[in-house]
């Protein structure tokens, strides 16, 4: 089916939009935001929750987000929301700071006043608390890993055509500043005909393992931001593994929606954002670096020192330990990073495996739909066990190299019907001359069925008078 110029009926799209309840939440978000003192809510102990998979268990987690009710916001992959109690917590914490800046009440504990934070979300992660730093986002992580690595000149670095900027601009600077290869892996891309499995991903990392010399590194990302498409980390960790080779992942949208266990996973270094699927505040996120970066010593026996510790200002003091030294930068923002603690709480008593069992469930409703109702538009995302994460890629029109005419698409998505996503561009093929472009749903915990229903419906309307 092509693009269909329709004049079609011109029928309100504007009546998509959700009024209804807008009043009461905008109130709620106001309030939040202006300083003026609410009471706040008892604290809901998710644990003691019955029935936590029930519809209206997960309808009782909705009413926890401030979200504008007016709108339905479905790109989590760019940043989250966080919620309500979080943001209570978030801003008594900050006036806190602001009225005792000297000791802070103790609130947090003694110096580095982290501490008790980084122990309450470790085991969430399958982590020891030694081993987890609240970084400022995925970028953060990156960067502090790929620029404090001791490299040399003829060194190689494996990463994948379908990296965001955070990893590939500072393996850039590697490459200019010490000379090291950074080789991009074709990853296997899903266009909705052939079938892809794990199977076909995990080959190609073997193939680059096995067709360079002197991997010192091997850079990807959990879950593509371009495609959505969940890559098996633990199968190419281990791959990473027989070739003692370190892994650095590239974690930002699997914090808050996958079940992770750093431990079993078994990589190196894992990155991740605290203010997108886990619903932390802007400038928070996770830094996993395994057993003190003990094994890298291992691996690259051949190099005295091979993680420098560029982003902090305890890198002389190696008795502290890396996770210490890593983590003390000078004054942090505390409530920020409390704030993300107590969203990782609430994830962890809700469940990190209901979680990713919901997102999931949304994810394929939608993907599902999707290719029912527009069953000639190209779906990006697998929507195939072990591929598949809460984002879904795909687009409706005919030309899928045509940028300006999906943005319109978005636009009119968000403007015409309150639905809010956004669009991603990438290269099928590692060589090919054009961009392909795609719109990206996120779907999360305060989402429902009705709410992919409602996406699927406008989508489907939109096309047809498009
Ligand atoms: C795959 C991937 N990596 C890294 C980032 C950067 O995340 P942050 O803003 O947490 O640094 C993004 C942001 O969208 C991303 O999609």
């Amino acid at each position: 089916m092509s693009d269909k110029e329709s004049n079609q009926t011109n029928r309100s799209r504007r009546s998509f939009l959700k009024g209804a309840t807008g009043a009461v939440v905008a109130g709620v978000s106001a309030s939040a935001f202006s300083g003026v003192v609410q009471a706040q809510q008892p604290r809901i102990d998710w644990n003691q929750q019955r029935q936590r998979n029930s519809r209206r268990f997960w309808r009782k987690v909705k009413k926890q987000f401030v979200l504008d009710r007016r709108t339905t916001y479905m790109n989590i992959g760019t940043t989250g929301s966080m919620p309500k109690h979080v943001l209570e917590g978030y801003e008594d914490n900050n006036k806190l700071v602001a009225k005792y800046p000297w000791d802070m009440k103790n609130k947090f504990g003694s110096w580095p006043y982290v501490a008790e934070m980084v122990a309450d979300v470790a085991p969430g992660f399958g982590a020891n608390p030694d081993e987890i730093i609240l970084s400022r986002n995925t970028t953060d992580g990156l960067c502090s890993i790929i620029n404090g690595l001791h490299f040399e000149p003829g060194d190689v670095i494996l990463t994948t055509h379908h990296e965001h900027i955070a990893a590939t601009s500072p393996l850039n600077v590697v490459k200019h500043r010490f000379g090291v290869e950074v080789v991009e892996i074709q990853l296997p891309v899903f266009t909705g005909t052939e079938e892809v499995t794990q199977q076909d991903y995990i080959e190609a990392f073997r193939e680059a393992i096995e067709a360079h010399q002197n991997v010192r590194l091997i850079v990807f990302s959990h879950i593509t931001y371009k495609t959505g498409t969940a890559l098996p980390a633990k199968e190419i960790c281990s791959l990473a593994k027989q070739h003692q080779i370190p892994t650095l992942v590239d974690g930002a949208h699997t914090v808050g929606m996958f079940d992770l266990d750093f431990h079993d996973m078994d990589c190196d270094f894992y990155a991740g954002s605290g203010h997108k699927w886990q619903c932390g505040p802007g400038a928070t996120g996770i830094l996993y670096v395994r057993d003190n970066g003990n094994r890298l010593n291992e691996y690259w026996s051949d190099r005295d020192n091979p993680l420098w510790l560029i982003n902090s200002s305890l890198s002389h003091a190696d008795h502290l330990g890396k996770q210490l030294q890593m983590q003390y930068i000078g004054n942090d923002n505390y409530p920020a990073k409390q704030a993300l603690v107590e969203s990782c709480k609430m994830w962890d008593e809700i469940g990190r495996d209901r979680i990713e069992a919901r997102i999931l469930e949304l994810s394929q409703q939608c993907k599902t739909q999707l290719s029912y109702a527009l069953p000639d538009a190209k779906m990006y995302s697998p929507n195939v066990e072990g591929l598949m994460s809460g984002l879904t890629t795909f687009n409706p029109l005919s030309d899928v190299t045509d940028k300006e005419r999906l943005t319109l698409f978005r636009d009119r998505l968000r403007e015409e019907y309150g639905y809010i996503v956004r669009t991603t561009s990438f290269k099928v093929h590692k060589d090919d001359a054009h961009q392909t472009h795609a719109l990206r749903i996120s779907t999360h915990l305060f989402h429902d069925e009705r709410d992919v229903d409602g996406l699927v419906e406008a989508i489907v309307d939109l096309y047809y008078s498009f």
